[in-house]
C-alpha cells in the first residue's frame, strides 16, 4: 500500500504594496497624500526615473510606489471605461459610512473624477479615478457575505440604519449568503495558512 504525502503548503506571504507609472509623479504624489492621507516614506532619481514611496502604515515602509516612464497614449480597458487596462481597480479599507461619507468630500474637493457608490453585498464602496485616471475603491466590510459579483447602487446620503437595513435584506436574499465570520471560517480552510512574522 503507498501513502502520498500532503502537499506542501505555499510558503508564508502576504500581499504588501503596489507600484504605478505615472506621468506626473508630482501631482499623482500631493493625491495620495493630502486627499488620501498617505505619507512620503522616501523619494528620489533612480537612473532616468523618478520614484515616491508612500504609506499609510509604519509597519510598511511602501504601500504604494509611484515612478515616471507611463506611455503617453495608454489604450483603454475593452469592456468597462472605468477600469484600467491592466490594473482593474486600487483599493482602501475603511472604518464606516462616515469615512466613506469624509472621503467622498475630500475626493470630490481634492480633484478626484467620476465618483460612484455600491453595495456590494460583503461590502459598502465608493469609487473614483484619481489624477491619471486610476480606478480607486473605498470600502466598508458589512457583516454578511453574499455571492459574488454583487452590484447595488448605493445613496450615501441616505442613514446608516437604511443601509445596513437594506443591505441585510439583499443579502439574505442571495444564494450564498452565509454570516461573514461563517464564509471566513469555510474559506480559511481551503487557504494557505495566513501569514505569520
Ligand atoms: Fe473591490
Amino acid at each position: 500500500m503507498t501513502s502520498r504525502a500532503a502537499p506542501k503548503p505555499a510558503p508564508n506571504l502576504k500581499f504588501a504594496h503596489i507600484g504605478l507609472v505615472v506621468s506626473e509623479i508630482d501631482v499623482m504624489t500631493r493625491f495620495y497624500v493630502d486627499v488620501l492621507g498617505f505619507t512620503i516614506t522616501d523619494s528620489g532619481v533612480f537612473g532616468e526615473m523618478r520614484v515616491a514611496f508612500l504609506s499609510r502604515d509604519p509597519e510598511e515602509h511602501h504601500q504604494i510606489v509611484l515612478t515616471t516612464g507611463r506611455p503617453a497614449d495608454l489604450p483603454a480597458n475593452t469592456i468597462n471605461p472605468d477600469f484600467g487596462p491592466v490594473i482593474q481597480q486600487i483599493s482602501f479599507k475603511m472604518g464606516s459610512l462616515a469615512d466613506l461619507r469624509d472621503m467622498k468630500g475630500r475626493l470630490e474637493q481634492g480633484g478626484a473624477t467620476r465618483l460612484t457608490s455600491a453595495s456590494h453585498g460583503n461590502a459598502w464602496s465608493l469609487y473614483a479615478h484619481d489624477p491619471e485616471d486610476n480606478y480607486i475603491e473605498f470600502y466598508v466590510d458589512t457583516d454578511w457575505y453574499a455571492s459574488q459579483p454583487f452590484y447595488v447602487p448605493l445613496d450615501l446620503t441616505r442613514s446608516d440604519e437604511d443601509i445596513v437595513e437594506e443591505t441585510r435584506a439583499l443579502c439574505e436574499a442571495s444564494p450564498g449568503f452565509k454570516p461573514i465570520g461563517r464564509w471566513r471560517a469555510d474559506i480559511a480552510r481551503a487557504m494557505a495558512p495566513p501569514f505569520q512574522k
